[in-house]
């Protein structure tokens, strides 16, 4: 898909389909009045006779519309103009992108990036607000024409011909600001698309050696990428006993995959990302019972969603060093896997009683945040989809945040805020620790039902000490279940956009 940015207003403008929004109540947005204008007021006509309500998200096509230079006209509702939010912009932005792909239209130019947003820095009249209406418009295109077709014999739904979508601006001029933004929400949504397809791969493609496939052919594509996998015989001579006992059980070798992107200074500390690469979560001994459990392919989103980001990073240049790191294997129940009540060592040097070889995340987690420390990062963030207790706090709408340090946690969570890809700040506080305290060793894996997701990450705290961290629960947010099944890409936009906006900082 092919993006741009054109001033003028709709009359004089040729195009497969040209997209005005009208507000319940029969308020038309400024296109839409110029529309009506030219075309002698076969909007207000519509709107007259009852055809056209402008109720949130609903859509109608026009042909023929009189003096017009466009084939089609497609009016999206917008809902009532005062509760017209972020929110609201998105769901609208998505049905427009949808009606546009369902008409045999291979263009379209759009009017939407000057919508009166509220709380957007008021995007009818502000840069920032303009940009922001422009880049979420680009997530909804790539969103609603996502397919993940290649495994069937043959594809089910018909091709979208929509190539080309221009965004009309009336009063604003195209500016170098709103260009980048074009760039960056392309580069975004291109990561969420890489982070779908490794998630939606099933289990028997999308293996640990598999992952460092993908990584080893970013590197490739990208100069300013490099990957490094290794294997199971350097992770032992690293003293990673706690990754290591999670692949005991699995046929599949771990790989431990670091992709690194250089786009500061030499000497400019990186930001790493740590993703969760378990490509499938069995459970292991304690295993999971079988109702959904082939959702747990979903279980190295966090993976994916570093792989994605760091795609993006590299696509848009951005000035900043980061690393990925991707502890990656299969958890599996074999003769020699790993048993409820074993310790290991981790390579922190800490003891570690695994009293549920299920609470495996933490376990491949520890290990890759210690070896995080050697790449003297200026901060770390890991990515998991760590704890069904997290999807039980917090649904399928916010991912969880923990942090050693509430600044950082106030810049992912307006990373989040500012590309509708939210997160909620949860406490890690002392009073926690105690959960996971051991009769046996320096702690134990699990802490009881109770906080499930705090003490997960609290777990995760005790091997991050020497750096400012945060940490991502994911198990609610990185895929869709039921009949809309399949991954969502987050939180590559929050990644992303948090890196961005750490580059705009320095
Ligand atoms: N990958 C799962 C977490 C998960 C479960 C994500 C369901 C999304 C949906 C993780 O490895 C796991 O199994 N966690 C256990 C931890 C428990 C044994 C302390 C869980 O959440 O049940
Ligand atoms: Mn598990
Ligand atoms: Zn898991």
């Amino acid at each position: 898909m092919e993006f741009s940015i054109k001033q003028g207003s709709p009359e004089k403008q040729r195009s497969g389909c040209v997209v005005v929004g009208i507000f319940e109540g029969g308020k038309l947005s400024d296109a839409a009045q110029a529309l009506d204008k030219l075309s002698k007021h076969a909007l207000s006509d519509l709107i007259a006779c009852g055809d056209l309500r402008g109720k949130a998200a609903a859509t109608l096509l026009l042909h023929n519309v009189p003096n017009t230079l466009c084939k089609r006209v497609l009016l999206v509702g917008l809902g009532k103009r005062e509760e017209f939010g972020a929110r609201q912009y998105r769901d609208c932005a998505r049905a427009a992108m949808r009606a546009l792909q369902a008409t045999g239209a291979k263009d379209a130019l759009l009017y939407l990036a000057e919508l009166p947003v509220a709380g957007r820095d008021s995007a009818a009249s502000t840069s920032s607000g303009q940009a922001w209406c422009i880049s979420q418009a680009v997530l909804a295109a790539y969103e609603t024409s996502y397919r993940f077709d290649r495994l069937k014999s043959k594809p089910e739904k018909e091709k979208v011909t929509l190539s080309k979508i221009q965004f009309g601006l009336i009063t604003a001029k195209p500016n170098a600001a709103l260009e980048a933004a074009l760039t960056q929400a392309v580069a975004i949504a291109r990561g969420m698309v890489l982070a779908k397809d490794l998630g939606n791969l099933p289990g028997n493609v999308c293996t640990p050696s598999y992952l460092a496939q993908q990584a080893i052919a970013l590197a490739k594509k990208h100069k300013s990428l490099k990957a490094t996998v290794l294997e199971e015989k350097d992770m032992k001579k690293l003293g990673m006993g706690s990754l290591l006992s999670v692949t005991r059980g699995s046929a599949e070798p771990a790989k431990l995959i670091t992709l690194e992107y250089r786009g500061g200074e030499l000497k400019q500390k990186p930001i790493a990302l740590v993703g969760k690469g378990i490509t499938f979560d069995s459970g292991g001994i304690s295993l999971k019972p079988g109702a959904e459990m082939d959702e747990m392919k979903y279980d190295m989103c966090g993976a994916a969603s570093v792989l994605g980001t760091l795609q993006a990073a590299a696509e848009m240049g951005l000035k900043l060093n980061v690393v990925g790191i991707i502890p990656s294997c299969d958890n599996m129940p074999s003769g020699t896997a790993t048993k409820p009540g074993d310790i290991v060592t981790s390579m922190s040097g800490q003891t570690i009683e695994i009293l549920n070889t299920d609470a495996e995340g933490r376990l491949i987690l520890c290990d890759a945040l210690t070896y995080a420390a050697r790449f003297e990062p200026d901060t770390v963030v890991d990515i998991a989809t760590l704890t069904g207790a997290c999807v039980i706090a917090l649904g399928h709408v916010a991912s969880g945040l923990f942090s050693n340090q509430d600044k950082l946690a106030q810049e992912l969570l307006a990373a989040g805020e500012q590309t509708q890809d939210r997160a909620w700040h949860m406490p890690l506080w002392e009073e926690y620790q105690p959960q996971l305290d051991s009769n046996f060793a320096d702690m134990q894996n699990i802490g009881g039902r109770a906080g499930g997701s705090i003490t997960a990450a609290c777990f995760l705290s005790r091997f991050t000490k020497k750096y400012r961290w945060a940490h991502l629960d994911i198990a609610g947010t990185a895929w869709k279940s039921g009949k809309e099944k399949g991954a969502t890409g987050r939180p590559v936009p929050l990644l992303t956009q948090y890196l961005i906006n750490r580059a705009n900082s320095k």
